[in-house]
């Protein structure tokens, strides 16, 4: 069954999608069946991994609407053992258009039961707020990675997404988690970036992640030819810090469903 980890945080330019493309495509390189999900509609995480706009295209819309079904809007991608489903501009329109339906905040969910089997593990980059789009997301969840950046006011704004994670938790998900907490585009020569990285450590605790990934320009360029970090340069500083992140998580949710599966129910 595989294991969903939304990629959220409600401050846009963080490094959300920068981590959902390139986590899914190193958890692809080491071997590991994965989908990474667009549910963002300016579909960044969609012409990171090719998906140039296409008005035609089957997208997180229509399974969200009922149109498709997952398994319908499923593409291959360039990188072996990565699928993606495409977002789409009309996706911005879910928000409303989702309102009035049955299970509003279960569609992507449902939707994605049906191919879970399919995939070790499945990615799904959220949009920058707290909308029904990523409520669909975390709902559909098995856990948050949230990317977070060391500078100044980092922690703004976080307390109210743990919270609607806790919410969630009581009323839609039980079972969702904080998978971890990423530092992104991340400058250890500077003091500040330093010291906030220790704060945020002294905050998080347990659930920062070990693996830092650097600001680094590669990472940056990629998107512009479509392609993850580890296509487009996988020498580079970017590529080999994602790499590390996907050996970290795969080897750390391993030992979370491990743990989940003992009698001791939380
Ligand atoms: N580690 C990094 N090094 C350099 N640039 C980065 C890095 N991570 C993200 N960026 C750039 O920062 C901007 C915001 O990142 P993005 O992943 O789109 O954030 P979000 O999805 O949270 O809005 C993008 O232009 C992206 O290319
Ligand atoms: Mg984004």
């Amino acid at each position: 069954m595989g294991r969903v980890i939304a990629v959220a945080n409600q401050k846009g330019g963080v490094g959300k999608t920068t981590t959902a493309i390139n986590l899914a495509a190193s958890l692809a390189s080491l071997g590991l069946r994965t989908l990474l999900v667009d549910c963002d509609p300016q579909s960044n995480a969609s012409s990171g991994v090719g998906f140039g706009r296409d008005p035609h295209r089957t997208s997180t819309y229509q399974i969200l609407m009922g149109d498709v079904t997952a398994a319908e809007a499923v593409s291959p991608t360039e990188v072996e053992n990565l699928s993606t489903i495409p977002a789409h501009k009309n996706l911005i329109g879910a928000n409303i258009e989702l309102v009035p339906l049955d299970h509003r905040e279960y569609r992507l969910r449902y939707a994605l039961d049906a191919i879970r089997q399919d995939y070790e593990y499945i990615v799904l980059d959220c949009p920058p707020a707290l909308d029904l789009l990523t409520l669909n997301a975390l709902v559909a969840a098995d856990s948050v990675l949230i990317p977070m950046q060391a500078e100044y006011f980092a922690l703004e704004g976080v307390t109210e997404l743990l919270d609607t994670i806790e919410r969630i938790k009581l009323e839609l998900n039980q079972g969702l988690s904080v998978e971890r907490v990423v530092i992104t585009m991340f400058d250890d020569r500077t003091n500040l970036a330093q010291s906030v990285a220790a704060d945020l450590r002294g905050f998080f605790g347990e659930l920062m992640c070990a693996t830092t990934i650097p600001r680094n320009i590669r990472l940056a360029e990629a998107p512009s030819y479509g392609k993850p970090a580890l296509l487009y340069d996988p020498k580079s500083r970017g590529a080999e810090a994602y790499l590390q992140l996907a050996r970290e998580i795969s080897t750390r949710s391993s030992s979370t469903v491990e743990a989940k599966k003992s009698p001791v129910s939380e």
